[in-house]
């Protein structure tokens, strides 16, 4: 009754107490679906996506990390512990249709943050939107249907609670009508991720797709991003290794992991907690037709 109340007040459920009290409940991760598999991780070079690298390398898998900064990735030891890097930009849709990625086995759609200031990309979507949203939309198709990815493999989109309070908003990413706001822009892109993660199974029913919310983890992005929320929190936020837990244990669940679901700590949650931020079909329906519309720009 006490864990349940704690968990209903966010704060003792999204912080280090709340993975503290959920992971007692926790069996260790099966190597079964690691051990011997390539993983690509985009945004992989620092935070989550770093401590995921470590997790499944230490499982025996192969891993390669993508991100923009070169110097992230030699700073953050990945190359000593035999881990691969790719520069890619999330937001350059000809690079993410035109690297040879080589074959994987499982692909997280991980990279993200936050930028302080308004970047567009085509004149259509904001930086956020066009990286998180877009980019990652354009690597999954490329990857299932050029057979980048086998038959039954693992998706993952990592997203945020940030996107409980958002109802999707597709009509000003370009903040041609609002004052440009980060956080909104954050949470309406991680919104879409979860939707994305709801519609794809239906589009490819042979690939395990999942989402989750890492917890607040103490990376450096989030305390460039929100200086004035991690520094009341800083003692209640997760480590990088808590914060990649969820998303380690979605790939090793292999075919009995539920598709499409969006996960906490290893359950799944509900996505619309409040009534307000569910979206209309025609919405989402606009969300795929954009994606659609992106994807099919790239490939005339
Ligand atoms: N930390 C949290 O509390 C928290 C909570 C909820 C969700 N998340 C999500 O968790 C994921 C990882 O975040 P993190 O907190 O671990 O942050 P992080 O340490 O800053 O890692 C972000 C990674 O993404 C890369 N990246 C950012 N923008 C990119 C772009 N446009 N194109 C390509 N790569 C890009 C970064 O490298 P470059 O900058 O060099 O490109 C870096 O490798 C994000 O999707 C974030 O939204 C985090």
């Amino acid at each position: 009754m006490l864990d349940r109340l704690k968990d209903y007040s966010i704060i003792y459920s999204f912080d280090r107490s709340g993975y503290q009290r959920h992971a007692r409940h926790f069996d260790n991760i099966d190597e079964q679906y690691i051990r011997g598999r390539r993983f690509l991780i985009t945004g992989g070079t620092s935070g989550i996506g770093a401590a995921l690298a470590e997790r499944l390398t230490n499982q025996g898998a192969s891993v390669v990390v993508t991100g923009r900064d070169a110097s992230k990735f030699e700073q953050s030891g990945l190359e000593q512990a035999s881990i691969d890097f790719l520069k890619l930009d999330m937001a350059d849709f000809s690079a993410l249709m035109n690297e040879p990625f080589g074959q994987f086995d499982g692909l997280v759609c991980n990279a993200g943050g936050m930028p302080n200031n308004l970047k567009l990309i085509n004149d259509e979507y904001d930086l956020i939107f066009a990286s998180q949203v877009v980019g990652h939309y354009l690597l999954i198709r490329r990857f299932i249907e050029q057979g980048l990815l086998p038959d039954g493999a693992p998706i993952h989109i990592t997203s945020s609670g940030g996107m409980y309070m958002q109802k999707l908003d597709l009509d000003d990413l370009c903040w041609q009508e609002a004052p440009y706001d980060k956080v909104k822009s954050y949470a309406n892109a991680k919104r879409a991720q979860v939707i994305l993660n709801q519609a794809l199974p239906n589009r490819y029913p042979g690939y395990r797709f999942s989402c989750s919310h890492p917890g607040w983890v103490g990376t450096d992005a989030l305390r460039e991003a929100l200086p004035g929320f991690t520094g009341r929190l800083e003692k209640r936020l997760r480590t990088n290794d808590e914060g990649a837990d969820t998303i380690h244990w979605c790939l090793a669940q292999g075919a009995s992991l539920p598709n499409g679901e969006f996960w906490f700590d290893r359950a799944p949650r509900k996505v619309y907690p409040f009534f307000w931020t569910r979206e209309s079909d025609t919405t989402r329906a606009r969300l795929l037709a954009l994606c659609e519309t992106a994807w099919a720009e790239q490939i005339a």
